[in-house]
């Protein structure tokens, strides 16, 4: 059905309406997420003042004057699209961007819970913080007090932000990309946290993992979010082959009664496949329980396109 200009506005009205309750806590929210919105083929992001379009269909662009007015009604400064060429690829070279609205510089600083991030909408197709993480973050940092905690796969380090805040004892930030470290410093420096000894690790994280069982250190808490597909040092990573290593070596620096986030983006990977995988490592004996989660409440219809999906587990260890 083709809707008319002010059915689409209804449905963009509608959509951020819904988030309303969410807006009191952050202003970095998904506002229209696709299918769950009843806009398939259409994702857009609010970053403070700063919003971003994935078009995964051109067919909303006939709306472009429509979604500039709801942008700038609530007070948008910048505005930029992507749109995917061809099939549901991210590689950079296939992602057409345009800025829609550009009075202000892409790079802003967004909060969430009384803490603060930077984000760049014009970097790739992540921004530096992933939305649908928002309470999996919640949820971890409110049992870190006093607990030392390794970020594996750390990107700009907003689980260590939350961690630090919350009252960890140490937090170590493991990432192979140089770049995203230095993001995750300057997440630090906005929320005045001062590192500690470890707190920056660039280094693939099963060599890390390896490294910290043989010098004897250990973790509470562990969060692990691998990309689907990755390169490292011994060959390549891929969830579903290898994330059963990935797991037992994360197992074997977690404390007593420690927990661990396992997370992966992998469209293709239900609950039941990944619990599969996670209880498969020996080690797994040690699991007292595994609550699945997923994507935000922002996340209408997650699972139903692969841009937003989000299959999780929070283990809890004996
Ligand atoms: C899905 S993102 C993690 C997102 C993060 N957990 C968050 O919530 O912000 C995956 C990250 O893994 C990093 N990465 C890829 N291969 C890696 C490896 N072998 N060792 C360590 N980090 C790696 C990438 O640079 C990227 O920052």
């Amino acid at each position: 059905m083709r809707l008319s200009s002010s059915q689409f506005r209804g449905l963009l009205g509608g959509a951020a309406a819904e988030r309303a309750d969410l807006l009191l806590v952050t202003n970095a929210v998904r506002l229209v997420n696709s299918v769950g919105d009843s806009l398939p083929g259409m994702i857009l992001e609010q970053y403070d003042r700063h919003y971003v379009l994935h078009l995964l269909s051109p067919d909303w662009r006939m709306f472009r004057r429509e979604i500039e007015g709801f942008v700038r009604e609530r007070g948008g400064k910048y505005l930029i699209v992507k749109e995917r060429q061809g099939a549901a690829s991210s590689r950079p070279e296939d992602i057409h961007e345009e800025e829609w609205i550009s009075e202000a510089p892409s790079v802003t600083t967004v909060r969430e819970r009384g803490l603060q991030f930077e984000v760049d909408l014009k970097d790739g197709l992540n921004t530096g913080l992933f939305l649908d993480m928002r309470a999996n973050r919640s949820r971890v940092a409110a049992l870190v007090r006093g607990r030392r905690v390794l970020n594996a796969f750390s990107y700009t380090c907003s689980f260590g932000v939350h961690c630090r805040a919350a009252g960890a004892e140490a937090v170590e930030n493991v990432d192979i990309s140089r770049k995203v470290l230095e993001r995750g410093e300057r997440n630090y420096a906005l929320n005045e946290i001062i590192p500690g000894e470890h707190e920056f690790v660039r280094m693939d994280s099963l060599e890390y993992l390896a490294m910290a069982r043989k010098k004897g250190r250990r973790f509470g808490v562990i969060v692990l979010d691998p990309p689907s597909f990755a390169r490292h040092a011994q060959g390549t990573f891929r969830v579903k082959k290898d994330m059963p290593h990935l797991v037992e070596k994360a197992f074997q620096v977690l404390d007593f009664n420690g927990a661990m986030l396992i997370s992966t983006n992998l469209s293709a990977m239900t609950h039941d496949q990944l619990e599969g995988l996670i209880r498969s490592v020996p080690e797994a004996k040690r699991i007292r329980t595994m609550t699945p989660l997923g994507q935000d409440q922002d996340f209408p219809g997650s699972g139903r396109i692969p841009e937003s999906c989000l299959t999780a587990f929070f283990v809890q260890c004996d």
